[in-house]
């Protein structure tokens, strides 16, 4: 029987399949903010298997405590707080979950994009406070999305899913990858291939869904944001390191652009203040992956590919082997 640990409670049964095999150990989330590398090897010292969450922060550290370790499931698509270096050097397989949560994130990116557009969040606590008392000729004028541009930074997966919705919406697509997508992507999406400062530049909305690491971190920084139109919205529903935090507050406070939708932020669970007093920036707790249908799925994923690292089976399903790295 093997050890595995899980590191936050998954969506209920998801892991029966494991718990009738193995020994399987379900860790408490940690007070606050995110858990600590000394706080994973504790948990972790013994286990043959984890089955960590983007939070995370699976080091060269951790591999080297944790002697037993065949293996990190990571229940998430995203990997970027695993060092998948070290992970190799310590022959430790990781996997993750790509594909199931594509179009929860896709969803998700869209209800930010209408929220920004539409001022829904500040719409809501109109009617809430009390204040709805007729109807006005100029409240909370939005912008209408049909004939406008959508910027999309990274067409893989989730970012495809989010164009082929603009199209519903009337939209044009521009796109910018480290490659070029492949041409049944681009007829799928009907998206054109841009430099990233000609996207940022004549794009109405710019979404973000490249994945994080060195060549993408702080890809959206002050000089990005300045390039932007001043009517522009931001989603971000990557990772909130693509984008610097105190240049996009500057830049929605003093009209760069006109707002952001927010899913991920920098600091993770800690919010930039700034944004949390900006009325024009929607935001939301990490929620791309969030519907019952993903994370289920992303359960019987993570076991799939746990069971065939202790079944010892030839191919093991939903390997990570590289975080996208120069992605530029
Ligand atoms: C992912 O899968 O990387 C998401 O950010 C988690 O919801």
């Amino acid at each position: 029987m093997a050890h595995v640990v899980v590191t936050r409670p998954l969506i209920e049964n998801g892991l029966k399949e494991l718990q009738d095999a193995h020994t399987v150990t379900v860790c408490d989330p940690p007070e606050g903010a995110a858990r600590s590398e000394d706080e994973l090897i504790k948990l972790a010292s013994d286990a043959d298997v984890l089955l960590t969450v983007l939070a995370d922060p699976v080091t060269e550290r951790v591999f080297e405590a944790c002697p037993n370790l065949q293996m990190v499931a990571q229940y998430a698509v995203g990997i970027d707080n695993i060092d998948l270096d070290a992970a190799a050097a310590h022959n430790v397989v990781v996997t993750h979950t790509p594909g199931v949560l594509t179009d929860a994130t896709a969803d998700m990116a869209w209800a930010l994009l209408l929220g920004a557009a539409r001022h829904v969040t500040a719409a809501d606590q109109y009617v809430r406070d009390g204040t709805f008392e007729r109807w006005e000729t100029t409240l909370l004028l939005g912008t209408e999305l049909a004939d406008k541009t959508l910027g999309i930074v990274g067409l893989g997966r989730i970012g495809a899913a989010t164009a082929r919705r603009g199209l519903g919406f009337g939209m044009d697509v521009v796109y910018h990858n480290r490659h070029r997508a492949n041409p049944t992507v681009e007829r799928q999406t009907n998206a054109e291939y841009v430099a990233l400062d000609e996207l940022l530049a004549t794009s109405d909305v710019v979404s973000l869904h490249c994945p994080l690491n060195e060549d993408s971190h702080y890809l959206i920084d002050a000089d990005a944001l300045a390039t932007m139109k001043d009517t522009a919205i931001l989603v971000n529903t990557a990772r909130g390191a693509v984008v610097d935090e105190n240049a996009l507050v500057e830049a929605i406070g003093d009209g760069t652009i006109a707002a952001a939708g927010l899913d991920v932020f920098e600091d993770e669970p800690d919010v930039h203040p700034g944004l949390i007093e900006q009325e024009r920036a929607v935001l939301a707790p990490h929620l791309g992956s969030a519907t019952t249908e993903a994370r289920t799925k992303m359960a019987h994923m993570c076991v799939a590919s746990i069971t065939a690292v202790l079944e010892e089976h030839d191919d093991v399903p939903h390997r990570a082997v590289e975080n996208g790295s120069q992605w530029k």
